[in-house]
C-alpha cells in the first residue's frame, strides 16, 4: 500500500478524489492531504481537518461482495490502533470505527465502497487522525471527547514515520484479511474494543437502540440484548456508551 501517493496542500475531502480517480488506480494508492476544507464524517457530519492531522484515503480492490466492506473499516481501525500501543499508548476502539485513548477520540475513518451487482468495485478507506494538533485546533463542540496524538504524548510526531507505520500495519492486515478466515482478525479487533460488555445506546438514522453490547457479526454489526432480552444486529450507526 502507498505505492503511489497523491499528496495535495489542500483538498476538499481525501475520500472525493480518491473516489473520483479510483477506476483508472492501481489498488494501494493513496490520496493524503495537509488540510480539507470538507472533510467529511459518518452518517452525514463534518469532519473538521486542520493542519497538524492525518488526512488520508486508501483506494483498495478486494473484489469482495459488498456486504462485507465495512470489514475494511474494522481493518483500519484496528491497524491505526496498533500503531498507536506501539508508541505506548492505551489506544481502544470503539464499535464502529472509533480509535480513542482514554476515552477520547483520535481518529475517525469513513468506508466508501462502489459496487457492480454485489461485487465491490473498489473501496475507499478514509482515515482521519488527529496527529499534531493542540486541543484548541478542535472545534469547541466535540473538543471534550476528543484528543490529539501530540496531546497524549507531550510531544510533537514525526507523520512522515507515523504514516510509514500506519501503511506497514495496514498492508499487513489487509494480507491476513486476504488469506486468513475473518474471525482472526475478528477476534484482535474484540481484543481492543471497549464497546463489548458495555450499556449502549445506539442511534440510526430512523431509530434509537438501547441494550447491552453483546458481541460483532462477521459483517461488523453490533450485536444488542435489548432489556426483553431479545438481540438486534445494527449494521451502522451512532454509538454512546450509557456509563462511559
Ligand atoms: C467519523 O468518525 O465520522 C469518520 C471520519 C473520517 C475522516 C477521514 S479524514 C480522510 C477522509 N476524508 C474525509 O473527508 N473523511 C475521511
Amino acid at each position: 500500500l502507498g505505492k503511489k501517493i497523491h499528496y495535495f496542500e489542500e483538498v476538499t475531502s481525501t475520500n472525493n478524489i480518491a473516489k473520483e480517480i479510483a477506476a483508472s488506480e492501481e489498488e494501494g494508492t493513496l490520496v493524503i492531504a495537509e488540510v480539507q476544507k470538507g472533510g467529511r464524517g459518518r452518517m452525514g457530519r463534518e469532519w473538521v481537518s486542520p493542519h497538524g492531522g492525518i488526512w488520508m484515503s486508501v483506494i483498495l480492490k478486494p473484489g469482495i461482495p459488498l456486504r462485507h466492506a465495512s470489514r475494511l473499516t474494522l481493518i483500519a481501525g484496528l491497524a491505526v490502533a496498533n500503531v498507536i500501543r506501539n508508541m505506548g499508548l492505551d489506544a481502544s476502539i470503539k464499535w464502529p470505527n472509533d480509535v480513542r485513548i482514554n476515552g477520547k477520540k483520535v481518529c475517525g475513518i469513513l468506508t466508501e465502497a462502489k459496487a457492480e451487482v454485489d461485487r465491490v468495485d473498489y473501496v475507499v478507506v478514509g482515515i482521519g487522525i488527529n496527529v499534531n494538533m493542540d486541543l484548541k485546533d478542535i472545534p469547541e463542540s466535540i473538543r471534550a471527547g476528543s484528543t490529539t496524538l501530540k496531546v497524549e504524548l507531550g510531544r510533537h510526531i514525526k507523520r512522515v514515520s507515523f504514516l510509514q507505520d500506519l501503511l506497514f500495519e495496514l498492508e499487513q492486515q489487509y494480507i491476513n484479511f486476504k488469506i486468513r478466515p475473518f474471525s482472526h482478525i475478528l477476534n484482535e479487533w474484540l481484543a481492543l474494543s471497549d464497546t463489548i460488555g458495555k450499556e449502549v445506546k445506539v442511534t440510526t438514522p430512523s431509530r434509537i437502540i438501547e441494550g447491552k453490547a453483546i458481541g460483532i457479526t462477521p459483517d461488523g454489526a453490533l450485536v444488542i440484548k435489548k432489556a426483553d432480552d431479545t438481540k438486534e444486529e445494527i449494521i451502522a450507526g451512532r454509538c454512546i456508551y450509557a456509563r462511559p
